[in-house]
């Protein structure tokens, strides 16, 4: 069995003492967290406020009631009750740099399992295909696998789902332009370039300037798109196998930008998966009379009394007049298909803010539906992570103003400066050691620069800032787990263990108390979809190591004893550092 955190420990001593005082039919024990302020001891509860109504007495009242039911523990050195009813613990130092080593020799380093039993469906990167990705895809993808990764690292089990947008007009202009302009040497060069070139070419032979008509040939060019991408969604075979082909480029370079940033996903499954459904969709939603017609359009009429903020009076389009299905269809087809597949307690979608309406129609509209055909909706809870817009070294990035930046040739960059950095700080490391370091700097420091935000800030990109050595930065974390490595292999420690840490002096014991607080920063990261959480946690943590450094000598330490506690409190330090580091994608290295 997993071993529990200090918070589970506690929790169980409060129910306990709750039972015993008689108050356990007047509700659930919350979970007992970690004091905000040291003066208020190691870990608190606020239960004696949550039942002091029903008892009609003050919480100070239920609180020494509770204290005084409580059972001795070694955890606790001390019980006492805050001025108004808080129940403060103090703990028993020893007891707690023990119980440190037995959760980080667990496999999860102590995260508690909250998802053991439980399924999440998360639905992050879903690039629309036939271009290359650019950096507007970033976020999602570096956000989404990041919330992937806590939400595993808690146990869940995760199917990741890549909705990308493989269907709908973009595909009957492909379909057009390969025609129409088509180089095959250039396919032949650089197969996804050649794709993007066409599209580009599509958009820019139906360009008219402001408040211009099209001419006669650009309207003919638009209706031949819309024929092909009709005869495409009807089965046609020739369209099919041109499609099928424009997937397999797409494919190919996703797959290489997913590798390079440690993106892996259970599923593939585009709006082209849910072509066959949508008919039904559109009748199924219409019978039960949750959608109507509207001028020949079938849309969903949200009125005044959702309840959901910004929802009042909007209507979601889910056929057009011409018999078309759109983007909204498909996602009502996306989540039957979901919890029919999965059975999900949650289902988490990652886009950029700009799709909040959307997402909102999509939730309220469903469960409106699923109301209709009487299905418990007990679950999935649905959820949409929607982050900022990114700007790099203050520029706005649109394709519309030319400026895209492609994913590869950021990544590309990534190395090159990461590399400077590299043989300026470890010049003397062998080149093949200096190249493997930059290419796990260059990434870690995109990854982390966007992480370390909280997702509903705009970013804005920074070189300098993302590679800087100090700071809340990839490197500064990356170089404090190199530092305990080089450490390690001076004193000779080849299998480096935890046990024996004594804890002697502040900070020191901050230390443990700090490394005990990483399942509480990790389930606060996954529940608020904030993995910046996580992240100045590990800031936070990395930045006792320095402290620790100035006051306490490990190599040289006074006693041998003092030593091997010294050496296993940084191993503890390194697992929950790397564990951190990976749960956001990034691998720790043994030296920089
Ligand atoms: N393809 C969409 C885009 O690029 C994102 C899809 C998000 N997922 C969904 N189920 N709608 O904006």
């Amino acid at each position: 069995m997993a071993v529990q955190t200090v918070s589970e420990v506690l929790t169980t001593l409060v129910v306990r003492a709750v039972d015993k005082a008689g108050f356990s039919e007047l509700g659930a024990v919350g979970a007992v967290s970690p004091s905000s302020n040291p003066r208020f001891g190691d870990y608190q509860s606020n239960h004696a406020f949550r039942i002091n109504r029903p008892l009609r007495t003050a919480p100070k009242n239920v609180a020494d009631q509770i204290v005084s039911a409580m059972p001795e523990h070694a955890a606790v050195e001390k019980v006492d009750i805050a001025g108004n009813g808080f129940i403060n613990f103090h703990l028993d130092a020893a007891w707690l740099a023990r119980h440190l080593a037995e959760l980080v020799s667990d496999e999860n380093i102590g995260i508690e399992q909250t998802g053991t039993g439980k399924v999440v469906v998360i639905d992050y990167s879903s690039p629309n295909v036939a271009k290359r990705m650019h950096i507007g895809h970033m976020r999602s993808t570096i956000i989404g696998n990041t919330l992937h990764r806590l939400y595993e690292s808690a146990g869940w089990r995760v199917v990741a789902d890549n909705h990308i947008g493989d269907w709908g007009t973009p595909m009957g202009k492909m379909i057009v332009a390969w025609h129409e302009w088509l180089d095959a040497e250039n396919l032949a060069a650089d197969a996804i370039g050649e794709l993007e070139r066409l599209y580009v070419a599509f958009g820019d032979a139906v360009k008219t300037a402001k408040g211009e008509e099209p001419t006669a040939a650009q309207q003919a060019l638009m209706d031949r798109a819309r024929a092909e991408t009709a005869k495409l969604q009807a089965g046609d075979a020739d369209n099919r196998a041109l499609w099928e082909r424009f997937m397999e480029i797409s494919r190919v370079e996703r797959d290489g930008i997913y590798d390079r940033l440690g993106v892996k996903f259970d599923v593939t499954l585009g709006e082209s998966f849910y072509n066959d459904v949508l008919a039904d969709v559109i009748a199924g939603v219409k019978k039960t009379g949750v959608a109507e017609d509207s001028e020949g359009a079938v849309v969903i009429r949200f009125g005044t009394d959702t309840g959901v903020k910004g929802l009042k009076k909007t209507a979601l389009v889910i056929q057009k007049a011409d018999g078309a299905a759109l983007y909204g269809t498909t996602d009502l087809a996306t989540l039957d298909h979901r919890v029919a597949t999965w059975d999900p307690e949650r289902i988490i979608y990652v886009t950029d803010g700009r799709q909040q309406l959307h997402f909102k129609q999509v939730f309220y509209g469903w469960n409106q539906w699923r109301k209709a055909r009487s299905e418990e909706i007990a679950r999935p809870a649905l959820v949409h992570t929607w982050f900022g817009t990114l700007k790099i070294d203050g520029e706005i990035l649109s394709s519309r103003k030319g400026n895209v930046i492609r994913l590869s040739d950021l990544l590309d960059e990534s190395y090159r400066r990461a590399r400077v950095v590299v043989d300026e700080a470890s010049g003397q490391l062998p080149e093949a050691e200096r190249d493997r370091i930059a290419k796990v700097v260059g990434v870690a420091s995109i990854r982390y620069f966007d992480l370390s935000q909280n997702p509903t800030s705009d970013v804005n990109f920074s070189w300098d800032k993302a590679l800087a050595m100090t700071g809340n930065t990839a490197p500064y974390l990356l170089y404090a787990i190199a530092r305990i490595r080089s450490i390690q292999r001076k004193a000779g420690v080849t299998e480096p263990g935890v046990s024996g840490i004594v804890a002697e002096g502040a900070v020191e014991s901050a230390m443990v108390r700090q490394l005990l607080k990483f399942s509480a920063a990790v389930n606060k990261a996954m529940e608020s979809q904030r993995p910046n959480v996580l992240c100045d946690y590990l800031f936070e943590t990395a930045g006792l190591l320095n402290k620790f450094y100035a006051s306490s000598r490990v190599l040289d330490a006074d006693t041998e004893a003092q030593k091997l506690s010294r050496l296993a409190l940084i191993e503890a330090m390194a697992r929950v550092l790397s564990r951190g580091l990976s749960i956001l994608g990034i691998k720790a290295l043994d030296r920089m």
